[in-house]
């Protein structure tokens, strides 16, 4: 009897990364997970140590397959998906990283911004890479590091240092570092960096020029996924053999996962931020409302599809927060507890506005606030007030899209770990005042880099068989008056101001 075949997806996620297997059904047969440190060495920077994220990569796909009782030889594809934008410049010749990651969420590229629009207007550099000049992206990371020392730069012009997204990292280690990795990236992860132009889908010398990178540190780009052999190279370290067939940006990864294949699909994926993206079809449509314009996959040798995004940075992580650094609740299930105990939030808001605010606002200036304290309020107001603040940047995030878009979402596909939370998930139906969906399998980041995996490598014959493969779980309707919902909306958008106000 032969021995049955999976493919497996690798999540090099903003705070952990997993490894699973799974079957030709699209069930998940294995998973293997661990969580990286956070380093905050000042107000506004995060970083990751890319040594700690390799380490653990090292880790969890041996233990993946070994979960799974399989061997190696069963399995015909590895998929890449990963936090985008997060910034890793690394010395070929070392294979040692020259500073920590510079985490999508961290700020500090703000004070480079005025020099690259003063050597390309914002209107100019949006109209070729469809992204806001703002700190989010991977250019004004890669310039603020060269900028910060000579002989980086010096370093990167020689073509001495490399750069790359966590999926360029990761596919240069997997494929042998410093003996012959390749230097690769998708084009949904090229199309976060603020270098690559959407309609050429190459780098843009131009952009190249105003962010000041040298194209010799850049890794070529590919389709997200092949159906020609291993376009990304075949692993060497941890395990030898295993094709990467499909590198995908996360939230990308989980339109795939959701079988958001064709223009009009769109879903939300909750977890360290919330990512909204809707599927446009294979025209790049640029937003009038304060969203992003991004590429949602690319199959070689057939156009792009592209999406319009609406990304925010604080979700899950403000849960967190909560959590660790203020010990409000001891676990983040305690938020949906305590906010049950209360019938509202007592008036009082929280803006998460961390790192700035992003869509559909991109104020990057803007603080966090917390208003309406009384002392009425209690720790289960804070704690409703904080889930609400995810589903009303959620309604913001809804309401570019439709004004964007020619036809109104009717309703909303949901992913990612806080779907979990039963009181979010209503809250949010309430607030958008449409149905809010979640399929049967909430982990859609892998479970879409495992399908593209798994088209590259012929597993699976084509999409049709996949849409098949999604299941609704729950469903959530909405049960809020439109007087009350005016009302507290408009609060919101008070709230929103003063945070906004703060930062100037
Ligand atoms: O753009 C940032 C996004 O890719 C991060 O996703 O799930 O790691 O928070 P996540």
């Amino acid at each position: 009897m032969s021995l049955p075949l999976y493919v497996a997806a690798l999540d090099q996620g903003t705070t952990s990364t997993r490894c699973m297997l799974f079957d030709r059904e699209g069930r998940m047969v294995s998973l293997a997970q661990r969580e990286h440190h956070q380093h905050y060495p000042r107000a506004g920077w995060v970083e990751h140590d890319p040594m700690e994220i390799w380490d653990i990569v090292c880790r969890v796909v041996p233990e993946a397959i070994a979960d799974a009782g399989a061997s190696p030889s069963q399995v015909v594809g590895l998929g890449i998906t990963n936090q985008r934008e997060t910034t890793v410049v690394w010395d070929r010749h070392t294979g040692r990283p020259v500073h920590n990651a510079i985490v999508w969420q961290d700020t500090r590229s703000s004070s480079v911004l005025a020099a690259v629009a003063a050597e390309m207007p914002e209107a100019e550099i949006q109209a070729r890479c469809g992204l806001p000049l703002v700190t989010y992206f991977s250019g004004p990371k890669v310039r603020w590091l060269l900028d910060s020392s000579p002989s980086l730069r010096e370093r990167a012009e020689r073509g001495d240092l490399l750069f790359g997204t966590m999926d360029s990292w990761l596919v240069w280690n997997l494929t042998g570092g410093v003996s012959g990795g390749t230097h690769l990236t998708d084009v949904t992860n090229a199309s976060r960096t603020m270098l690559m132009d959407l309609s050429t889908l190459d780098w843009d010398p131009e952009l190249l020029a105003a962010m000041r990178v040298p194209r010799a540190m850049l890794p070529d780009i590919r389709a997200t996924i092949s159906s020609s052999g291993s376009p990304f190279g075949t692993t060497v370290t941890p395990i030898a053999g295993i094709p990467l067939t499909a590198v995908i940006g996360d939230q990308q990864a989980s339109l795939f996962g959701q079988a958001g294949f064709d223009r009009g699909d769109a879903k939300c994926t909750f977890g360290t931020g919330g990512f909204l993206l809707l599927n446009t079809g294979s025209t790049p449509v640029r937003s009038q409302h304060g969203l992003i314009t991004t590429v949602a996959h690319a199959m070689e040798g057939e156009p792009a599809t592209y999406a319009l995004e609406g990304s925010i940075a604080v979700a899950g992580s403000l849960v967190q927060w909560f959590r660790d650094s203020l010990g409000i609740i001891r676990s983040a299930a305690e938020i949906e507890t305590q906010a049950l105990t209360v019938a509202d939030n007592g008036g009082c808001y929280v803006v998460p506005a961390f790192t700035g605010l992003y869509a559909p606002h991109w104020e990057p200036d803007a603080r966090g606030v917390i208003v309406g304290l009384t002392s009425y309020v209690t720790k289960a107001h804070l704690c409703r007030a904080v889930l609400e603040a995810t589903a009303w940047q959620t309604r913001e995030v809804v309401d570019a899209m439709n004004a964007d878009a020619d036809v109104p979402l009717r309703r909303l596909a949901v992913d990612g770990g806080m779907t979990a939370d039963n009181l979010l998930m209503q809250t949010i139906a309430d607030f958008l005042d449409i149905p809010v969906v979640r399929p049967l399998v909430a982990e859609t980041v892998s479970r879409g880099a495992a399908y593209a995996a798994g088209l590259g490598a012929g597993y699976w014959p084509d999409k049709q068989v996949l849409r098949r493969h999604w299941k609704r779980a729950a469903e959530w309707r909405p049960a809020m008056s439109a007087a009350a919902r005016d009302s507290e909306l408009a609060r919101w958008r008070r709230a929103v101001e003063l945070a906004i106000a703060w930062g100037e």
